[in-house]
């Protein structure tokens, strides 16, 4: 079943062009979104939503916070994450315009069934992102929108994520239509952004024997952080997940404005630093913002791996690496910045002599709570 790849990972990590084309396939009708699971929701109750709960856990739950940011800006809702495992028993407040969104490759997760059972007890509606046919979470949902990455075999998630991150985004842009929250030509710009993504993603996956290189140069760290803002900061999170579970090496994500509250207290001469840095095209403070972390990292010894666009030099006189994505609109590039992130894990792992498909410990589908 692997088809020549030394490993499951190996393989789904290659496919992830493919994860989001397939994802977006059918989807897409004269320049509008389609989505005809989503019938049982018709456009005014779509229009009475007043919050999205998402609930989730691990990867499934950064791909949430990644579309947070997304459908926040085009659909103008809030959106808050909530790990599965904690919503559940919090009291949380749900009324009839909270919609429940649950995140699940598997659609067995315990916790996230649980929490939307929980949901659908207390009244909400729920929607279920979900990449497994006929699993249970979608079947207590009140309807499904498939992610169509095809069978993820091992147990690091990775074209599930970028699928996920896929069909999120289809469901905002879908949102924002509905409730005329965006102009027309933002939304087709938008669509065009999300179909280039899989050309886009073979170039960034084009890096990934630099990143080896990297990984194996860096077989003996002991810790790693990595940094990110806006839709970067997930990111973060999962690159330090992925690491600490093939890798086993301590790995922490922060959102890069954080740094100055707290964990600069960490660098010291030598401490590797993964900086996912914002397009200069976007906001640029925001870019600017996070050059200056690095400049202030650098300075105190870290040695800085920058997850940079395509041309973008201001970080040059400050990283040590600097690993290129291709360029996209700043929505779009956490499906591009996590590539790299995912294969300097792997190759970590494969440079330590681990076991990349079945880390130690995990299983692929968690279910129990
Ligand atoms: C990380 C990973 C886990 C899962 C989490 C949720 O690589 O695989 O963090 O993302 O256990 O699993 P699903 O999406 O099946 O609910």
């Amino acid at each position: 079943e692997k088809g020549g790849w030394s490993s499951f990972m190996r393989k789904e990590v290659a496919e992830q062009p493919d994860a989001v084309a397939n994802t977006i396939r059918g989807r897409i009708v004269d320049g509008e979104v389609r989505i005809p699971e989503l019938e049982s929701f018709g456009d005014d109750e779509l229009r009475g939503v007043r919050r999205i709960t998402v609930v989730a856990c691990g990867t499934a739950s950064y791909a949430g916070q990644v579309a947070k940011y997304a459908i926040e800006q085009w659909a103008r809702v809030p959106v808050e994450i909530e790990l599965s495992h904690e919503f559940r028993y919090r009291e949380p407040v749900i009324d009839d315009g909270t919609l429940v969104l649950s995140i699940s490759q598997s659609g067995e997760t315990m916790d996230t069934l649980m929490a939307v059972k929980y949901a659908r007890e207390q009244g909400a509606r729920t929607i279920s992102i979900c990449n497994t046919q006929g699993a249970t979470i979608p079947r207590e949902s009140d309807a499904v929108v498939y992610t169509h990455a095809g069978p993820e075999v091992a147990v690091a998630s990775t074209k599930a994520f970028v699928a996920q991150i896929t069909a999120l985004y289809l469901f905002g842009l879908h949102l924002a239509r509905v409730r005329g929250t965006l102009a027309p030509e933002v939304l087709a710009e938008a669509l065009a952004e999300l179909q280039a993504i899989p050309a886009k993603l073979q170039t960034a996956l084009g890096q990934s024997e630099r990143v080896a290189e990297l990984a194996h140069w860096m077989a003996d760290t002991r810790s790693v952080l990595f940094l990110g803002r806006h839709v970067g900061y997930p990111i973060a999170m999962e690159g330090a997940l992925k690491l600490k579970e093939l890798a086993y090496i301590h790995a922490e994500g922060f959102a890069a404005g954080e740094l100055k509250h707290g964990p600069i207290a960490l660098i010291e001469p030598g401490q590797p630093v993964f900086v996912v840095v914002p397009s200069p095209r976007g906001s640029a403070n925001l870019h600017s913002k996070v050059v200056s972390n690095i400049q202030e990292i650098r300075a105190r010894g870290a040695r800085v791996i920058a997850i940079a666009e395509d041309g973008d030099a201001a970080v040059l006189p400050y990283a040590d690496e600097v690993i290129r994505i291709p360029l996209a609109a700043p929505l779009f590039e956490p499906l591009l910045a996590v590539v790299p992130l995912q294969v300097f894990a792997m190759e970590l792992s494969q440079a330590k002599g681990l076991d990349v498909d079945q880390p130690r410990n995990l299983a692929k589908s968690v279910t129990v709570e």
